[in-house]
């Protein structure tokens, strides 16, 4: 009897606490439910109101031809209308081996034996956006021509200039010059200077019935400068130092060609210009990418070919050159003096 009773207890204590351990399960089940379903509410709000991004597909990429400046166009372009597509984008071994040197850049790279096997379908590209760049059809697309326009990518202007980030080593070169070259002065502006010149010299009056920039238009551009900023320091870069050294006036003590007025590297001298403050370029897609890094005052030269020039079938300045940036109209007198009768 006595056991029995004891047995009872035993059992009735054990229910009890079974009880209470179920009730705790079940409690805990109930709000685990109640958190899932909240989840499961809130991710349905969000592919109601944001649309999730679809999944990239294919392998989308673009030549690497030209030079640096070239090279950050198709790069920029490639990203932007492979992204407006959803088409995930590659490029091209020569164009990361150039382009990552110096900038921090995360697309992935195609290997040369994978680009041999794909069936590309080529597209040329010309050098504006056009809406029917956003419905380009294919998985394997391999983009050509030399685009360089901020109409492609100007909407996703922050990624673009994420990727283009400079490794850290080359940000504490080009600091370090620029401090050197401060000296002592206080509260200077610094304007990167960046004079096209070479081969330019001769295609643009014999291919393309333009001009490059002349001394009178750096002297406009240089004095919009001293007018509005206490102490300018100019940092001249160019492929054509010797012409610079004669005809830019050094009077003001003002002006400084980098690398001691010898031919820098490239890369070396966008990353010093691309420190500056301000910008003023004269022609080419190397300027136009100084300037659009550095996001300061920018100063181009403008309407510098004849106006039945083919330059403009391939070229439009207000596609090229940021509509808040400060063009100068180039002098063309030296070619209509040259034009034959
Ligand atoms: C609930 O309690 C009963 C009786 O004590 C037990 O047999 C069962 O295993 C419990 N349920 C769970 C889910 O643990
Ligand atoms: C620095 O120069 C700018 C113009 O370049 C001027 O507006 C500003 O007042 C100057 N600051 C000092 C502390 O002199
Ligand atoms: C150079 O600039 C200084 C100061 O503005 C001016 O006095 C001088 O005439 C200029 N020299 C030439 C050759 O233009
Ligand atoms: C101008 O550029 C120098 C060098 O990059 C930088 O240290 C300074 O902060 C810049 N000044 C302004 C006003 O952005
Ligand atoms: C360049 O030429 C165009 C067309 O002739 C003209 O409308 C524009 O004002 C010119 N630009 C400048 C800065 O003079």
């Amino acid at each position: 009897m006595l056991f029995a009773f004891f047995l009872l207890v035993i059992i009735s204590f054990s229910y009890m606490y079974h009880a209470k351990v179920n009730v705790t399960m079940f409690t805990n089940h109930m709000q685990a439910e109640k958190l899932l379903s909240k989840t499961e509410e809130s991710v349905t709000e969000k592919s109601q109101n944001i649309e999730e991004p679809k999944p990239l597909t294919g392998m989308w990429t673009v030549n690497a031809i030209g030079r640096l400046g070239n090279l950050m166009g198709e790069y920029a372009t490639l990203y932007s209308l492979a992204k407006m597509n959803g088409r995930q984008a590659y490029i091209l071994p020569n164009m990361h081996s150039q382009l990552s040197k110096i900038f921090k850049i995360r697309l992935p790279v195609l290997h040369q034996e994978v680009i041999n096997r794909i069936k590309w379908r080529h597209y040329g590209l010309h050098d504006w956006m056009s809406e029917e760049y956003r419905h380009i059809k294919g998985d394997y697309i391999h983009l050509s021509g030399y685009p360089c326009s901020f109409t492609f990518y100007h909407h996703i202007k922050d990624e673009i200039l994420q990727e283009f980030t400079f490794h850290d080593f080359i940000k504490e070169e080009s600091y370090a010059y620029l401090n050197n070259v401060r000296g002592d002065k206080k509260n200077v502006t610094f304007v990167g200077v960046h004079v096209r010149r070479g081969d330019y010299v001769h295609v643009m009056p014999n291919t393309w019935k333009g001009v490059v920039a002349d001394k009178g238009y750096l002297q406009k551009a240089m004095d919009y400068f001293r007018n509005k900023y206490e102490n300018p320091l100019f940092i001249v870069t160019s492929n054509g130092m010797d012409w610079c050294k004669e005809n830019i006036n050094t009077s003001l003590g003002d002006i400084h060609f980098a690398g001691d007025g010898q031919e820098g590297s490239p890369g070396r001298d966008f990353a010093l210009l691309a420190h500056c403050n301000h910008t003023i370029m004269t022609i080419g897609t190397f300027g136009i990418w100084v300037g659009y890094l550095v996001g300061g005052e920018t100063i181009y030269l403008t309407n510098y070919t004849l106006t039945d020039s083919p330059f403009l079938k391939v070229f439009k300045y207000e596609a090229a050159f940021l509509p808040e940036w400060i063009g100068i109209p180039a002098d063309l007198s030296p070619l209509l003096n040259n034009k034959n009768p």
